[in-house]
């Protein structure tokens, strides 16, 4: 293990990124977070605008603020996130959860599609992506289906599986761009051309994805896409999520909720509805201003450093990561849970191991082991680490696999109970 230490703290001196870390706010030096693709870590700069917001803007500057500051802003993060997702000026814009998001791009492309009654998803799709398809084909009513595709191995979907459930009856094909559970990454190309040929629409997930791994929605000619800002942009707890729509889809279709942000100048408070001008069309109602504040400190990170060096270094890192896996962990009983060639893998890694709830138990508790080391678990059997190219260093991944093969070989999980806790 001492030689790939050794390589670690080479690597994190080569790190071209390395000066980002300090932008991130720490309370505890020792922590290793390998949770970004969960809830990223605060900004330094965003605690700075929050309290400048709260202070200035909020508590000084009033309702006076919404035309000075706050009025434009999901338009202006908007366009910030379409440079890291791929995508040009006015099509995306910030507002509502993902699952609103995917709601109403969903319901606005059945309707589009009218006539066509079917929806592709598979079942790597994060369930509530599931529950919100399922909720449609109900309100859609007759004749209408979803048809989840199952994946062979629990860890990828096979295109020609994918391929044989589109058909021309089929309206949205809806995806996760990268899996929640083993980063299977797709071929966002690929299976748009494969849905457009038979002409149906395609509607990306991308939080998985967003801030981790370079956009291609223009690229792709894609649809529609969602995505949420608190993982790899570090937006914060339920910081508001983005939907994009290919501009010269905006004018075609219609937002299923009419509220008045997405009327065409709510400030005449027509009693008609009229649809706003482009993408602003699908906004519903007032935004949350301080949580939206939050998210820019981020957005202005990652396309200053560019999504291609944070791809570059996802990669190495989690080929690190996946080499010190298979040195000491794949021993202990350990088996991936995530697509080994990178070319098919997000920005995390999932380990699975029979007793991965109480060992992330045993590595979270702080009277266990050296460090403390956060990783998710996720059912069954899954410890997912992300890697966060702005702030994950080498050292961290190398300890946090010492501590995880320490916690094994001790059997230092065993202290704790199986018994989930409400957030896993
Ligand atoms: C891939 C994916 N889609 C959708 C969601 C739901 O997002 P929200 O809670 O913002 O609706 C999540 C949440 O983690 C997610 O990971």
């Amino acid at each position: 293990m001492e030689s790939m230490y050794k390589e670690a703290l080479i690597l994190d001196e080569l790190d071209e990124l390395s000066s980002y870390r300090s932008k991130f706010f720490s309370g505890d030096e020792k922590l290793i977070y390998l949770d970004g693709n969960s809830l990223g870590r605060l900004p330094v700069e965003s605690k700075a605008i929050l309290e400048r917001s709260v202070i200035i803007e909020w508590g000084e500057r009033l309702i006076r603020s919404w035309n000075e500051e706050w009025f434009t802003k999901n338009i202006e993060l908007g366009d910030k996130i379409a440079m890291i997702a791929g995508a040009s000026e006015g099509e995306v814009i910030v507002t509502d959860t993902t699952s609103v998001n995917l709601y109403k791009l969903a319901h606005a492309a059945l309707k589009f599609k009218e006539g066509r009654r079917r929806i592709v998803t598979d079942e790597l799709n994060f369930p509530s992506d599931l529950y919100i398809l399922q909720g449609l084909v109900k309100d859609f009513g007759e004749g209408y289906e979803l048809v989840v595709v199952s994946s062979r191995d629990g860890m990828t979907i096979d295109t020609g599986d994918l391929k044989g459930k589109i058909d021309g009856n089929t309206a949205l094909v809806s995806l996760s761009h990268v899996a929640f559970k083993s980063a299977f990454r797709y071929n966002m190309k690929e299976i748009t051309a494969l849905a457009h040929e038979k002409g149906a629409m395609v509607l990306w997930d991308l939080s998985h994805s967003i801030g981790a791994v370079p956009g291609e929605l223009n690229e792709s000619n894609a649809d529609l896409a969602v995505g949420c800002t608190y993982k790899y942009l570090n937006g914060g707890p339920g910081s508001p999520a983005f939907l994009y729509v290919r501009k010269d889809l905006q004018d075609k279709l219609s937002s299923p909720i009419w509220g008045w942000f997405g009327e065409k100048n709510p400030f005449d408070f027509e009693l008609k509805y009229r649809p706003g001008e482009g993408i602003r069309r699908f906004l519903a109602g007032t935004p949350p201003i301080l949580s939206l504040k939050a998210i820019e400190p981020t957005l202005d990170m990652l396309n200053e450093a560019g999504m291609d060096k944070i791809r570059k270094k996802s990669v190495s890192q989690s080929e690190f990561l996946l080499r010190l896996a298979e040195g000491f962990l794949w021993p202990l009983g350990f088996q991936p849970g995530s697509p080994l060639d990178p070319e098919k893998r997000g920005s995390h890694v999932s380990l699975r191991h029979p007793e991965a709830y109480r060992i992330c138990k045993a590595l979270i508790d702080p009277d266990i082991g050296e460090t403390v080391v956060i990783p998710d678990f996720r059912e069954p059997d899954n410890i997912r680490l992300g890697i966060t190219p702005l702030y994950t260093t080498y050292t961290e991944i190398f300890t946090a696999v010492r501590e995880i093969r320490k916690t094994v070989e001790d059997n230092l999980f065993l202290r704790y109970s199986s018994e989930r806790e409400q957030v896993t």
